[in-house]
């Protein structure tokens, strides 16, 4: 009998990495996950530390290991999917970071952003990246390092710094720093790469005073990197074949492959992509245009809703306002009302993404009265959640000129089944989860697979993507009209 092939999928999310093991059924053989610091410098800054990150990668490597009664030599193929944009720098050779990474949630370049916008900057870059000026993107981060982190200026001119995002960073790591590459589906997130050349643009590296010589090679999402070097938990010579943007990621283990095919996976924020097929389309509605992953030499596109809070909400319900002890206890908590009363929530925690792209906005619970409980502000942080989703659904279908027939979900949060119905409510759509909700993990080790050449085409996928549950709507259209009124107003005041 062949021995069974098992591919190793890294999900190095913004809260947490998740390490999983999967059979070349797909099925998942083992697992591990682990949390790890938020630095909140200053209001608005997010920092996370590379060399922590790292750690908790080794860790969750050995525990799925473990998990799965495996060992390293039994891994044919290594997979990477990543939280986009955060931005690191760090010194080519040892490898020693430069600071700490600066985290796409991070608002600090608010104000470079606002003033490249005033100097008519905005078209160029649209038209050039598929993305906008937002301090969400790695431009003005990476400008920010070169400007206030101690020697990165001159080390990256020398050729002395390495920029990446988390997925650069960790096969630089995995592969005992030999290797500085990111693909093109991450390099899609930087406002540095020309979206339809998949190219560096050096316009675009002159206005955010970037040198060339720290930037990686923009590789394609399947193929060989590299091979793991002097890891803990793996033995040298693993090929890593694999990566993806996280959201990317998610799109491709939902197995929307067909232009119009779309997700939405709820994590620490909330994003919704559709697949437009093999050019790149332009938003006119605030969406972002931006690279689903490229195989061979067949390239997919996807248009992009971006809202930066989602499952951030609930843990701040948990962490800042402790009115919860875990974050499955919001459910109950919410479904102990009926409805949210007039209040409304809305999650301008980190700003306001897609379409509305303010990021000075910031949080607001409205309609407050002497009756409202936990329960009702509970209940409201759920619905607001659901709302910037359909606002991004109303931009995709606007920009697309498609309807989206049946809405796929994913990530920790869709898990909630009260604002899973709340979400079909609002876009009067079926809203589709799987049984599988880890399909950014599913999404990586597929590419692994592919890169690797564990499998040929991308039937196996389809075949491994199985419904779950169908949420159907059942709100009256009135009282559906109600809490967008209401919804309306509350973000124009946030
Ligand atoms: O663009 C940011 C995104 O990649 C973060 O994803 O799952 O960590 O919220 P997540």
């Amino acid at each position: 009998m062949a021995k069974a092939k098992y591919v190793l999928a890294v999900d190095q999310g913004t809260t947490g990495t998740h390490v999983s093991i999967l059979d070349d059924k797909l099925r998942v053989v083992g697992s591990a996950y682990r949390e790890f610091t938020q630095h909140f410098p200053k209001p608005s800054w997010v920092e996370h530390d590379l060399e922590e990150i790292w750690a908790t990668v080794e860790q969750c490597i050995r525990r799925a290991l473990k998990d799965a009664d495996l060992e390293g030599k039994d891994i044919s193929a290594v997979g990477i999917t990543n939280q986009r944009e955060t931005t690191g720098l760090w010194t080519r050779g040892d490898g020693k970071p430069l600071g700490h990474a600066i985290v796409w949630q991070d608002r600090r370049t608010s104000e470079h952003c606002a003033k490249l916008r005033e100097q008519g900057e905005e078209p160029r870059v649209r038209q050039t990246t598929g993305l906008v000026l937002d301090p969400y993107f790695s431009g003005t981060k990476l400008s920010w390092m070169m400007e206030h982190v101690k020697g990165a200026r001159k080390r990256a001119e020398k050729g002395d710094a390495c920029f990446g995002t988390i997925d650069t960073w960790l096969v630089y790591k995995m592969t005992g720093g030999l290797v500085h590459v990111t693909d093109v589906s991450n390099a899609s997130r930087t406002l540095l790469m020309d979206v339809s050349k998949l190219q560096w643009d050096e316009g675009m590296r002159n206005l955010f005073g970037v040198p060339a010589s720290c930037l990686p090679e923009i590789r394609g999402s399947a193929e060989v990197y590299g091979t793991t070097k002097g890891m803990r938990g793996l033995p040298d010579g693993i090929p890593i074949s694999g990566m993806a943007g996280d959201q990317q990621s998610a799109l491709f283990g939902q197995a929307c492959f067909t232009p119009g095919e779309s997700k939405c996976t709820y994590g620490t924020g909330a994003f919704l992509l559709m697949n437009t097929g093999d050019a790149p389309v332009f938003s006119k509605a605030g969406l972002l245009t931006t690279v689903a992953w490229r195989i061979g030499d067949k390239t997919s596109y996807a248009l992009e809703g971006s809202s930066f809070i989602a499952g951030a909400a609930v843990q701040w319900l948990r962490d800042g306002l402790k009115v919860i002890k875990k974050a499955s206890d919001v459910e109950p908590l919410a479904a102990s009302v009926k409805e949210s009363g007039d209040v409304v929530f809305v999650p301008a925690l980190a700003g306001l993404g897609a379409p509305h792209w303010r990021p000075e906005a910031r949080g607001l619970f409205a309609g407050i009265d002497r009756s409202t409980t936990v329960a009702h502000l509970a209940r409201a942080a759920l619905e607001g959640v659901a709302m910037q989703i359909h606002d991004l659904a109303e931009a995709m279908r606007r920009d697309s000129g498609r309807e989206i027939p049946s809405f796929k979900v994913d990530g920790g949060a869709s898990a909630n089944n009260l604002m899973m119905q709340f979400q079909a409510d609002m876009l009067g759509t079926e809203v589709v989860r799987p049984q599988n909700l880890q399909t950014t993990s599913l999404g990586a080790a597929f590419l692994a697979g592919l890169g690797a050449g564990v499998w040929k085409d991308t039937d196996a996928i389809r075949r491994a993507w199985k419904v779950g549950k169908v949420f159907k709507p059942k709100m009256k259209p009135e009282a559906r009209e109600r809490y967008l009124t209401k919804w309306r107003r509350a973000v124009e005041r946030a």
